[in-house]
């Protein structure tokens, strides 16, 4: 069944819809530029985004289609991507819904050719919402297949785009299963007590390490074969590294919906009411078991 088909016979809401798709549409543009863009920009040309991460010829890209085609079809008002220092608001936008983005995640790979993707939320209005009120979250991974993973809480949804360019169903009302998989972020000799004795407990448990480097794929993995993605706070830097509005409240709200959790290791992410769209957070993300763990080992201490 077609993505089209598949949010209307959910009863999704006609603007939302049409958004959702035009989404995914501009994700078949992004991934055109995969055949021509090269991994790093030439040397001289090089910038950094806000979080003074090296923005690659690709992140930009990506960025600039995804906006430009949004203010074009004025689909929503507000836009807030992880390459942009502010929000973008769409002059005579057709509704009121606020973007939240990562427009290309795990971008240090492109070189390499390993997985990555694009990370989306849509809240009803202002982008500075508590993920647990977003209307609708989403990633598109592109990988040997391009895929749309999305909810509006109504399940969460699997689709490919088949050989005629149409996103079609893969998998419907996914759920994480339980599983032993564990994608650890950061260097173990900065890991704080807790942490470190949540993974030392993993570890016992014989979780298997399987980490690529992209947030969007490992967690994707994690949706399919259970287990958890951390990128955790660190000594020295306790606020962690991960975006909440562009990556994790997205990438977090999908997993609750399949019955996983997401947290900071003290309290539930969705709940976070963010302070600014530039903020980071520790992340754990995954099974509810292992979310429930580190949050007991965060409160011994
Ligand atoms: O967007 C940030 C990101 O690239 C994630 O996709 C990924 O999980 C993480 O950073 C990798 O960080 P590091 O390079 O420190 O392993
Ligand atoms: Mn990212």
């Amino acid at each position: 069944m077609r993505l089209s088909d598949f949010l209307k016979k959910q009863g999704t809401e006609k603007n939302l819809a049409e958004l959702i798709l035009f989404l995914g549409r501009q994700s078949l543009v992004v991934k055109k530029g995969f055949l021509t863009m090269p991994g790093k920009g030439p040397e001289g040309e090089r910038t950094r985004n806000v979080f003074g991460e090296e923005q690659m010829p690709l992140d930009k890209y990506a960025d600039g289609v995804f906006i430009d085609a949004l203010r074009q079809a004025r689909l929503a008002r507000y836009i807030a991507t992880e390459e942009q220092e502010q929000i973008i608001e769409i002059p005579g936008a057709k509704n009121d819904f606020g973007i939240v983005m990562d427009p290309l995640d795990g971008s240090s790979l492109i070189d390499v050719n390993l997985c990555i993707g694009t990370i989306i939320g849509i809240c009803p209005g202002n982008v500075l919402d508590k993920g647990s009120r977003f209307l609708a979250a989403l990633y598109i991974l592109y990988g040997p297949l391009t895929t749309l993973t999305y909810t509006t809480g109504k399940g969460v949804h699997e689709f490919m785009v088949d050989e005629s360019g149409e996103f079609v169903l893969r998998h419907q009302d996914l759920r994480i299963p339980d599983g032993k998989i564990y994608a650890p972020g950061a260097l173990r000799k900065d890991w704080i007590p807790a942490h470190a004795r949540w993974i030392e407990d993993l570890e016992k448990s014989g979780y298997k390490l399987r980490f690529s480097g992209s947030f969007v794929a490992d967690v994707h993995q994690i949706l399919h074969k259970g287990g958890v993605f951390t990128y955790p706070g660190i000594k020295g830097k306790d606020a962690g590294k991960l975006r909440l509005l562009y990556e994790a409240n997205p990438m977090g709200r999908i997993i609750a919906e399949a019955g996983g959790a997401v947290s900071n290791g003290k309290e539930d992410l969705l709940n976070i009411q963010p302070a600014s769209i530039s903020q980071v957070t520790p992340v754990y993300i995954g099974g509810k078991k292992e979310i429930a763990l580190i949050e007991k080992f965060m409160r011994e201490g």
